[in-house]
C-alpha cells in the first residue's frame, strides 16, 4: 500500500461522510418545502393546488438543478420536439397587432378568471420587445429587432412557434413558460406572437 493510495482512501472517506449528510439534509428541506407549499396553496377558482406538483421534466430539472447530463437534457428536448402540435394548415403568423396586445397582457390563470377567458402572453415581464415600450424585465433576453436578426423564413416561423408552444423542446430545463404545451394560449395566439417577433412592420423590427 503506498502513501498516495492511502491518502486518496483517506479523503474519498472523508468526502463520503461529508456529502451523505448533505444529501440527507437537501431531501428533508425539499419535503418540507413541498409540505408548506401544499399547505399554502388551496383550489381557489381555476386555480387548483395541485399546480405545485411537478411533471416528471420539472422534476428531473430539479434534480439536476436545471443542469442534466447532456445525454438526458437532449432526449428530453427531442421528446418535447415530438409532442409539439403543429398548426395543421402549415401556417405560423398571424397579426402582430393582436401579438403585441398578448405580449402587454398578464391576464389569466388566476383564482379570478374564469376558465373561458383568454390568458395574455406576460411577454414584456420576462423581455423587451420593442423599443417604445420602457417597462420590461430582464430574465429572458432582449427581443428587440429579433425579426431583423433571425429572418422570417417558414424555418424561422417554425422555430418561434415552437419555442413558444414549448421552449424545453430547445433548452430542456429554461425557465420560460411552456405557452402550448401547458394550454396557457392557443394556437391562434401563439401565431399572432410570432407574426409579433418575426413581422418587418411589428414594433419588435422598427
Ligand atoms: C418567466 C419569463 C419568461 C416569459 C414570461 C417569457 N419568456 Fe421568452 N424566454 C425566457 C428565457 C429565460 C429565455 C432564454 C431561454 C434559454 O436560454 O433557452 C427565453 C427565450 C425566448 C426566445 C428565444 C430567443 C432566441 O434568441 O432564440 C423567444 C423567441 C422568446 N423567449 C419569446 C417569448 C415570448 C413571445 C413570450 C410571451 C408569450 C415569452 N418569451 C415569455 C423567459 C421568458
Amino acid at each position: 500500500m503506498n502513501a498516495k493510495w492511502m491518502i486518496g482512501t483517506a479523503l474519498t472517506a472523508s468526502l463520503a461522510t461529508l456529502v451523505l449528510p448533505v444529501q440527507a439534509v437537501e431531501s428533508k428541506l425539499d419535503a418540507k418545502t413541498i409540505e408548506i407549499v401544499k399547505r399554502d396553496f388551496q383550489d381557489k377558482g381555476i386555480a387548483k393546488a395541485d399546480r405545485v406538483n411537478q411533471d416528471a421534466l420539472q422534476a428531473l430539472c430539479s434534480k439536476y438543478g436545471n443542469k442534466p447530463p447532456l445525454e438526458l437534457k437532449h432526449k428530453i428536448e427531442k421528446q418535447q420536439q415530438a409532442a409539439i402540435k403543429w398548426p395543421a394548415d402549415d401556417k405560423y403568423m398571424g397579426d402582430w397587432k393582436a401579438g403585441e396586445k398578448l405580449a402587454q397582457s398578464g391576464r389569466g390563470m388566476t383564482w379570478s378568471d374564469k376558465a373561458e377567458d383568454p390568458a395574455g402572453g406576460n411577454c414584456y415581464n420576462c423581455h423587451q420587445l420593442s423599443a417604445k415600450e420602457i417597462a420590461y424585465g430582464t430574465i429572458g433576453p432582449s427581443l428587440l429587432h429579433f425579426g431583423v436578426k433571425q429572418g422570417n423564413d417558414l424555418d424561422s416561423q417554425r422555430y418561434v412557434y415552437g419555442r413558444l408552444y414549448n421552449a424545453k423542446a430547445d433548452n430542456a430545463c429554461n425557465n420560460m413558460p411552456r405557452f402550448g404545451h401547458m394550454k396557457i394560449l392557443t394556437e391562434a395566439q401563439i401565431k399572432d406572437l410570432v407574426a409579433l417577433l418575426l413581422d418587418p412592420e411589428s414594433p419588435v423590427n422598427k
